[in-house]
């Protein structure tokens, strides 16, 4: 993670925040809540604007968000009305927490290097079973892009990352456009992961 890409939330926080708090996310929030137990605890990872843990507690899911970007954060915490930590994916310390993980368009800015490590510490911070939702840019490799850079994954991509991390398998994998306005031809990588070896009866 460069902190390029931090120094762009941090300076671009406000707009960020405007452009993305709208979003209606609801038809990929409806997969990953589906395999919850209600009032199951969720962690919003790279929360952003705060848009999907506000979403979460108002249907009465138990939400702890974080954020490594310090002016989305307090946006974050202000929309969400909790506080939020300030935290990044590599210094993830949780052990057995959460039913759920919601990353949503946020391990992309984890260089692929990194990921293993980042994935094992979110597999690591759920329950056993747990529920992990992460979204990437539809791709391959990794770029930078006007100040951020980011990991593009398709299929073939996931695949090879979750062959480093045994605990978590894929329950679904799925592209699906971009959810702005304007931004349709946007593609995106969605996947749904679970803890191995759990009893599942919901899925
Ligand atoms: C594209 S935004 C997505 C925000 C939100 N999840 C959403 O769907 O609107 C990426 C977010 O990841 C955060 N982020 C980037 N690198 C991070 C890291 N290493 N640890 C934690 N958060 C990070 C950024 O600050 C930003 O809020």
């Amino acid at each position: 993670m460069s902190v390029r890409t931090l120094d762009y939330y941090d300076q671009h926080a406000a707009a960020f925040f405007a452009d993305t708090i709208d979003v209606d996310m609801s038809p990929l929030q409806e997969h990953f809540l589906r395999l919850l137990p209600d009032r199951a605890r969720i962690l919003d990872a790279g929360c952003g604007s705060g848009r999907d843990a506000k979403c979460f507690a108002d249907r009465g899911y138990r939400v702890t968000a974080f954020d490594a970007s310090p002016k989305l954060v307090a946006l974050a915490a202000s929309h969400l009305g909790q506080p939020v930590h300030c935290l990044r994916f590599q210094d993830l310390s949780w052990e057995h927490e959460f039913d759920g993980i919601w990353a949503s368009a946020s391990l992309l800015h984890v260089p692929i290097a990194e990921l293993p490590d980042v994935l094992r510490r979110l597999t690591r911070a759920l329950k056993r079973p747990g529920v992990l939702y992460a979204s990437f840019k539809y791709g391959q490799g990794e770029r930078e892009h006007r100040g951020r850079r980011f990991t593009d994954l398709d299929e073939p991509g996931l695949a090879a990352l979750l062959r480093h991390v045994p605990d978590l398998e894929p329950v679904r994998i799925w592209s699906s456009t971009d959810r702005r306005p304007g931004r349709e031809a946007e593609r995106w990588l969605n996947t749904i992961l679970r803890t191995t070896g759990s009893t599942w009866v919901n899925s």
